[in-house]
């Protein structure tokens, strides 16, 4: 698969707008296996921008955004974000998905002083003071899954991954949750993250064989929608032994069709069903600004929400200035379309919500359960709790 070494540029402009701009890097893939979901993330990257820009930009100064496309490639993101950082000159970036990718990353921004804002979902056990961290921890949605997988559908798991750190770690997570809840785990299996849709054609038949209460799926990308698609073709039923993921979301769902994700469990800080007003004018500008079959997710609400925690800090601190702007992140809160999200300014992980979702015939999650108000980041899971922000 080629780099390409796209670069794009957005000048929206508006008449009150004074100063040079503030030039921040965004890199999201636009093509390759994992841009199904990074590219709704480079989406809401870019209507937030949009939106600071067209309300006069901050402090007078409009937001530009220097994208690349590192193509679903874990080394380009390093590659790029050295070029950011050193070729650029920028010291924020907006950017990565999958937890490979932001290891390529981290000693980058870690060595350059800059500013990783990464709006994914991932593993846990990690601390940056060059990264924010907006995305849920395991404690947000790891532990509370597995609580309503084993109460609803059973305790023995079978646990199908993607081959990276990401998979492998959420089932370490996983597999300690449920040896503490009396499960077990039944049959574990990993992809290579390029893996074609026969290639899950052998875990079908070990899911028939074993017959696990529930099938745990750290697959990403691509392989989502093949392996979903592989469970449908085959017969099996949701209602009985559904598939459980983290990382599940409506973009996913629409690309493998409505009727296969059905029945489905994922657990997130947001569905597009959230009900707050918040919620509700995200989305219809959402719609307004890509089209109305474009549904949002949680990667492109955390996406969307950290660019404006950005602006309102940059508003603050009126620097780009790493160590300057860190300063007025840590502890800031933000009414998101989740609702009320807090950089916690011990460990730069975000206050989060945590729902569990059961997707419907419209390709969207009914919610079934969620925290009364966002839970407490634990990203190396001291408290294996779900501690609320506010208790
Ligand atoms: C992930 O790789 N953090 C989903």
């Amino acid at each position: 698969m080629t780099i390409a070494p796209t670069r794009r540029s957005v000048l929206p402009q508006t008449p009150r707008k004074t100063g040079a701009p503030w030039r921040v890097g965004v890199l999201f893939s636009h093509s390759g296996f994992m841009s199904v979901i990074e590219e709704t993330q480079l989406h809401g990257t870019m209507l937030a921008i949009e939106e600071i820009n067209a309300s006069g930009g901050i402090n007078g100064r409009e937001v530009v955004p220097v994208a690349y496309d590192p193509a679903s490639e874990s080394a380009a993101f390093g590659h790029y974000a050295k070029r950011l950082m050193i070729e650029d000159r920028i010291t924020t970036i907006f950017g990565c998905y999958t937890s490979s990718s932001r290891k390529a990353v981290l000693p980058v921004v870690e060595r350059l002083n800059g500013l990783l804002w990464y709006p994914t979902l991932y593993e846990g056990f990690e601390f940056s003071p060059n990264i924010i961290y907006t995305g849920a921890a395991p404690n947000q949605n790891s532990v509370e899954l597995c609580r309503f997988l084993i109460e609803t559908y059973g305790s023995r798991f079978y646990f199908v991954g993607s081959d990276y750190i990401y998979p492998r770690e959420s089932n370490r997570i996983m597999r300690e949750l449920l040896a503490a809840n009396g499960g077990s785990v039944v049959g574990e299996r990993y992809l290579n993250l390029r893996a074609r849709p026969q290639d899950f054609l052998p875990i079908i038949q070990d899911l028939r064989s074993t017959r696990p209460d529930v099938i745990f799926s750290t697959v990403v990308g691509d392989g989502t929608i093949y392996f979903y698609q592989a469970y449908t073709d085959s017969g099996l039923d949701p209602r009985t032994m559904p598939i459980a993921s983290l990382t599940t979301t409506e973009a996913e769902i629409r690309a493998m069709g409505f009727d296969v994700g059905e029945g489905h469990i994922t657990a997130a800080p947001y569905f597009e069903g959230v009900e707050s007003e918040v919620s509700a004018s995200f989305v219809a500008r959402y719609k307004k600004r890509y089209g109305d079959d474009e549904p949002t997710n949680m990667c492109v609400e955390a996406a969307y929400f950290q660019v404006h925690m950005f602006a309102k800090a940059l508003e603050q601190a009126d620097s780009l200035d790493t160590d300057t702007l860190r300063t007025m992140v840590l502890g800031a809160s933000f009414q998101a379309p989740q609702g009320q999200v807090t950089i916690n300014s011990t460990s730069s992980h975000t206050d989060l919500w945590t729902r569990i979702g059961r997707a419907n015939r419209r390709g969207q999650f009914d919610i079934i359960r969620q925290s009364p108000a966002a839970v407490r980041a634990d990203p190396f899971l001291v408290g294996y709790g779900r501690a609320t922000a506010r208790g």
